[in-house]
């Protein structure tokens, strides 16, 4: 029996496929490639000394998605693949619903001929929108803000559905918060293409001379210092929660969200100065006007996941400073690794 890890090639699905294989259980990737690269895999196997069953499949192909359900015995799917970038799905929409939502039905459609029910879906705190209330509980209101919000909050509607018509399935809803740092061993982490989105990998690229400085969006928000708060957690961290997330599964039918973060909400500005302490690296900033669609304060109540799931997040944001640069000076141009830094 194993479990098919969708997107696992990527930033949280390798680091997911690290702590898998170390604890015993039998995995098949598949993965585009879209946004990652082969040898983030070839790492996970590195790290664990194990092989697995990788496949360049791409879920908007169900014919060959299903050749994978055929070779293998599979018995339950974590399905990161999709689309993530919240700036491109706004510029564009139609690539956003039709990957994460077509890719999300093919994968189900094929689970259902194989009889395979269980899976846990990776969502996101972006499904709270702009939220009233922090810290976050599972039943705040839902609310898209993006496109690729929507995809999230719709996919989230299409597996409550399927559990409406068959009470066979067992789904968890997992709703991230923000991931950041790497593996201890610095050899997998996140490998952003082109200028990073996201504020650490923006900070470890700006530590390392690759860019100039960061620009703070806003610094006029009603938080502690100005600037936005966002419930940062380790991704090794988050990868436990997705074992701790199917052990549940293994026992049970029905369809349940959980919040994974920490509960601690952290500012621009204390980011800056963490990565700083934790890395002694100075880093260069600029207060810039606000991000279109950015909220300002953002952080979890995981308390249903340490309920439900006995989960807990155990890293603090040292850590996740230290763990992030150890990456980035090991791995200057992601794994990309014939490029030399100019
Ligand atoms: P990532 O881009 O590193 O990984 C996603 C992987 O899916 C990539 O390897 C990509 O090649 C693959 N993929 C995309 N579309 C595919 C398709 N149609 N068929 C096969 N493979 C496909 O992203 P990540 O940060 O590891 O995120 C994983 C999941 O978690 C995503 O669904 C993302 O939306 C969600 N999520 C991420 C964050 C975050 O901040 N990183 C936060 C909340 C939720
Ligand atoms: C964090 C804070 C920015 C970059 C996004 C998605 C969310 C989820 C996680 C997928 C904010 C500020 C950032 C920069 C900055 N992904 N910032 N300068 O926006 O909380 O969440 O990633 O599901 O859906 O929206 O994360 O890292 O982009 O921003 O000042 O160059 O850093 O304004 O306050 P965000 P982020």
């Amino acid at each position: 029996m194993a479990i098919l890890i969708t997107g696992g090639a990527g930033y949280i699905g390798s680091h997911t496929c690290v702590q898998l294989i170390s604890q015993g259980y039998k995995i098949v990737v598949v993965d585009s490639l879209s946004n990652s690269n082969i040898e983030s895999l070839n790492r996970v196997s590195e790290l664990t000394d194990t092989e697995f069953p990788f496949y360049n499949v791409n879920l908007l192909d169900p014919d060959s998605l299903e050749r994978v359900f055929e070779e293998n015995h599979i018995d339950s799917v974590i399905h990161f693949a999709g689309l993530k970038a919240v700036g491109e799905s706004v510029l564009r929409p139609l690539d956003y619903y039709h990957n994460n939502l077509t890719g999300t039905f093919n994968l189900c459609k094929v689970m259902e001929k194989f009889h395979v029910k269980k899976i846990v879906f990776s969502s996101s705190a972006t499904v709270y929108g702009n939220p009233k209330l922090v810290p976050i509980k599972e039943d705040a209101p839902l609310s898209a803000t993006s496109p690729y919000g929507q995809t999230k909050l719709m996919t989230e509607q299409v597996l409550r559905d399927l559990f409406e018509a068959d009470s066979g399935w067992s789904i968890a809803l997992l709703r991230y918060f923000n991931p950041i740092g790497a593996h201890l061993s610095g050899r997998i982490g996140e490998d952003p293409t082109g200028i990073p989105n996201n504020l650490m990998p923006f900070i470890s690229q700006v530590a390392i001379g690759k860019l100039d400085q960061l620009s703070i969006y806003g610094n006029d928000y009603a938080t502690v210092d100005g600037t936005g708060v966002r419930d940062y957690i380790h991704v090794v961290d988050l990868a436990k929660g997705h074992i701790k997330a199917l052990e549940h599964l293994m026992g049970t039918t029905g369809v349940e969200a959980f919040n994974l973060g920490t509960g601690k909400g952290y500012s621009v500005l204390q980011m800056v100065k963490a990565f700083e302490k934790a890395t002694r690296t100075a880093i260069t900033y600029s207060i810039a006007p606000r991000r279109p669609g950015d909220i300002a304060e953002c952080y979890a109540d995981s308390t249903k996941a340490k309920k439900v799931l006995g989960w807990v997040a155990e890293k603090e944001i040292e850590e996740m400073c230290r763990d992030t640069w150890r990456w980035q000076q090991r791995n200057p141009h992601g794994y990309k690794h014939d490029q030399v830094l100019t």
